[in-house]
């Protein structure tokens, strides 16, 4: 197990001692984005001043060095999530690209008219929007999985809204407001049974959990690296290869082609470069497996061992206080949705801002979620590597003194 106070010397948000309202910086806000350690920084660093080279352009050393290093972060990820090769690795923008390249590149060629895609109501944007447009654009239905009372996706529920006509589940392994995590393995089952892919938002759960593609059978699972401890404008998209050899591009350009000529004659390149039109966010994939080789040291099962205890402390904390509504203390994640009594979300959020502390507000993406929890808003503390229980014992305290959130609006 590591020492979280030790790790934020690997950090320079800790090792700077950025301060919030003049106050010692209390981040809470890991689900939206997470701090960088050095060795992120130095990698992205040692490709923009020492490696400098496009990739895949030209014939000289720092091209291959570069090359190579793309190579490498490849076969990383491939290696940490037990993909079975460094092909069914896409680098793409983010999460949200992943998801709309499987919407675009492959529902729009595969869904007709009269066919269902599967989600629930829990998904944020990025899961939801590129289904709504692929039903639109192929006359495929949007339908929704019921949850249970407390927001969770069951086997019961997903495979009583299963029908012949469900041709893909898109669903988030780790929903990003309440935190609930589903058995991917169990659902990949009754999914594949009914002849329908399977899409895994991982958002909210690779970076934080051991992940196992071949042992989840997954078809597609999008991730961020901003999530993880890596660079912002970098994601990636795994992809079971047959299935990412069955999609078309919708992005076209250099690096992705094979022949093309005035005539009409366009080849393609075989996945995953079919999908990295253009040139690729190369000091960010240098950051992104300097992230990896970070969250391997530490061991995945290590992470999330430790999320876990931050998420029941958390609770015994902010329940202690008798002044705090929570929705998911039995959720799996490190991450707590919660309101203050009688202080609506944002207004919490700006007093724990005049605190020092960092905490999502609002209805954080998920858009339909919030009826179905019976509020407009809600605040969302989200915990990684470096949280420690001080910063919850902060945040407790906050929650115990809400009432005054006018104070910190009018001094
Ligand atoms: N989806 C991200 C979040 O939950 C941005 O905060």
């Amino acid at each position: 197990m590591f020492d979280p106070l030790k790790l934020r010397q690997d950090f320079p948000m800790y090792v700077n001692q950025v301060k919030m309202q003049g106050k010692p910086l209390v981040w809470l806000d890991n689900g939206s984005t997470t701090f960088k350690p050095y060795s992120v920084v130095n990698a992205m660093l040692r490709y923009d001043t020492v490696e400098t080279a496009n990739s895949h352009r030209g014939d000289y050393d720092l091209c291959y060095a570069v090359d190579q290093e793309v190579l490498a972060t490849r076969k990383a990820i491939a290696k940490w999530i037990h993909a079975t090769s460094e092909n069914e690795i896409v680098f793409t923008s983010g999460a949200t690209d992943s998801l709309n390249l499987v919407a675009y590149s492959y529902a729009m060629s595969h869904l007709k008219a009269g066919d269902e895609i599967l989600i629930d109501e829990e998904e944020h944007a990025s899961n939801f929007l590129p289904w709504l447009v692929a039903a639109r654009n192929t006359g495929a239905t949007l339908k929704f999985i019921p949850l249970t009372k407390e927001g969770r996706v069951t086997a019961e529920n997903l495979e009583k809204s299963m029908t012949s006509k469900t041709k893909i589940v898109a669903l988030a392994q780790v929903t990003n407001v309440l935190g609930y995590r589903i058995p991917v393995k169990e659902f990949a089952s009754i999914i594949h049974r009914y002849g329908a892919i399977f899409v895994v938002d991982g958002a909210q759960s690779v970076p934080h959990i051991a992940i196992d593609v071949q042992d989840m059978d997954c078809d597609f699972l999008a991730w961020s690296g901003h999530k993880m401890l890596g660079p912002t404008g970098i994601g990636v998209l795994y992809g079971k290869y047959s299935l990412l050899e069955e999609c078309s591009p919708f992005r076209t350009g250099g690096g992705m082609n094979n022949k093309f000529n005035k005539e009409g004659l366009f080849t393609l390149l075989p996945p995953p470069a079919r999908f990295e039109a253009g040139t690729m966010p190369l000091a960010q994939i240098y950051g992104l497996h300097a992230a990896v080789n970070y969250l391997s040291q530490l061991g995945m099962d290590n992470v999330q061992a430790h999320e876990t205890e931050l998420k029941h402390y958390a609770v015994e904390k902010l329940e202690a206080t008798d002044n705090a509504i929570l929705y998911n203390a039995d959720s799996e994640a490190g991450i707590v949705a919660f309101n203050i009594k009688g202080v609506f979300a944002q207004d919490a959020a700006t007093f724990l801002n005049s605190r020092g502390i960092a905490c999502r507000s609002g209805q954080h993406c998920a858009k339909a979620l919030n009826e179905f929890l019976g509020t407009p808003a809600t605040v969302r503390a989200s915990f990684y590597v470096y949280t420690t229980k001080e910063d919850i014992d902060a945040l407790a305290d906050a929650v115990l003194h809400g009432k005054e959130f006018l104070d910190a609006y009018f001094n």
